[in-house]
């Protein structure tokens, strides 16, 4: 009998979904029937915190504790019900200058024995592994991102949980809000895309949703929150990536500099929009961060779901030897893409026709986004 083992690892910022995938990566592998069927026996090892893992391991000592654990359907059996990652997770980089280090990986992966290496990540760490792809590693790649910037796919694990997150959160906020006519402003992750912001805006009937693909006039906010208070408004819920920006302004930061993955730490708009409101309408205006508690708790049924049929998509393209690319889901049909199709790139809000961009809201797509050429297609009833 054949054997063959597969590494899998999580890397970027956790989120919840992952354990269902590593669950459904260790269960399918080493299920018999595969065995039976295939002529070929699987081990899977889990790598901790991400590249990082493979970057400090030594195969020679096989440090199973601190960098690689072998992983069976046993001890994954209740994984799916956690959030954050079982594994560990890193914004580690081989590339990055001060860690030059993606020799040592591509021949760690080899010394190990590892086949394959399946990768959990959003386009940081997909990045990664598209070029050791390059460099002759059999990788495969799992989408997973809160702020759902992948390309090429429908879906990225950890989303839904998140959306999830500011509803209720906004539920709350609303009771308060009511009671003292303050006007909220929260804030949600999306550094490019605000995916975040605009789904969970219209999922929780936000009154306001700023999005990073379009650059707001804080002038304009000011008119729509006056324009509510005078048709009898008690309170607002105005919702703001984290990477939105006023006009010819820039991203607020909460610290200089980028991570190994080459990231601003971005975080502070939704204080100075909420800043910006009380000064411009002199309305009492709190502003609330959502920050990491969208990353956080269990995941909802979608997460376990997706998580489920990734891994495994993830390991039928092991099995086939289709090595270089990231399964997806497409108009609701798991399928798989090319690493290369995804690398440098985003997939963001068109904000000309997913955003209301003259009521900085949802889309409403009967009215068009006030475009003159379709305003008046529904004609007034005539007595
Ligand atoms: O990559 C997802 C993300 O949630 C971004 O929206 C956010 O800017 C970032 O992670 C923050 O991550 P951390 O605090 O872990 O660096």
């Amino acid at each position: 009998m054949k054997k063959s083992r597969i590494g899998v690892l999580t890397g970027g910022g956790d989120c919840a979904g992952l354990n269902p995938a590593l669950k459904w990566v260790v269960k399918t592998a080493m299920d018999e029937r595969l065995e039976w069927e295939r002529g070929v026996r699987y081990e899977v090892m889990g790598i901790r915190d991400g590249w990082k893992g493979l970057a400090n391991v030594d195969p020679a000592t096989w440090d199973t504790a601190g960098h690689i654990v072998p992983l069976n359907p046993d001890a994954v059996r209740t994984w799916d019900r956690y959030g954050g990652t079982m594994l560990g997770t890193s914004r580690f980089s081989p590339y990055d200058p001060k860690n030059e280090c993606s020799r040592l990986v591509v021949e760690n992966i080899e010394r190990l024995g590892l086949e394959a290496v399946i990768a959990i990540g959003g386009d940081g760490t997909l990045a990664i592994a598209t070029r050791l792809s390059r460099e002759g590693v059999n990788a495969i790649g799992i989408p997973k991102t809160i702020d759902k910037d992948l390309p090429e796919t429908d879906y990225t694990l950890g989303y839904e949980t998140a959306l999830n997150v500011i509803v209720e959160e906004v539920d709350r906020l609303r009771t308060t809000a009511g009671s003292h006519r303050r006007i909220f402003v929260v804030e949600t992750m999306g550094r490019t895309a605000g995916w975040l912001a605009l789904e969970g805006g219209e999922a929780c009937g936000a009154y306001i949703i700023l999005i990073p693909e379009c650059d707001f006039s804080m002038d304009k906010v000011n008119e729509l929150v006056s324009e509510g208070r005078r048709s009898g408004t008690r309170y607002e819920i105005i919702v703001v990536a984290e990477g939105a920006k006023p006009i010819g302004g820039t991203e607020v930061v909460k610290k200089e500099g980028v991570d190994s993955f080459g990231r601003k730490a971005l975080g502070g708009i939704g204080e100075f929009v909420a800043h910006e409101i009380e000064k411009g309408t002199k309305l009492e205006t709190r502003s609330v961060t959502l920050s990491h508690l969208q990353r956080g708790g269990a995941p909802c049924a979608y997460d376990r779901r997706m998580g489920r049929y990734f891994g495994i998509a993830a390991v039928d393209l092991v099995v086939n030897n289709k090595y270089g690319n990231m399964v997806c889901v497409r108009n609701g049909k798991i399928s798989y893409c090319s690493l290369e199709h995804i690398y440098g790139k985003l997939n963001l809000v068109d904000a000309a026709t997913q955003y209301d961009a003259d009521r900085y809201n949802g889309r409403r797509t009967i009215l068009n986004n006030g475009k003159k050429k379709n305003a008046r297609r529904i004609q007034p009833h005539k007595k």
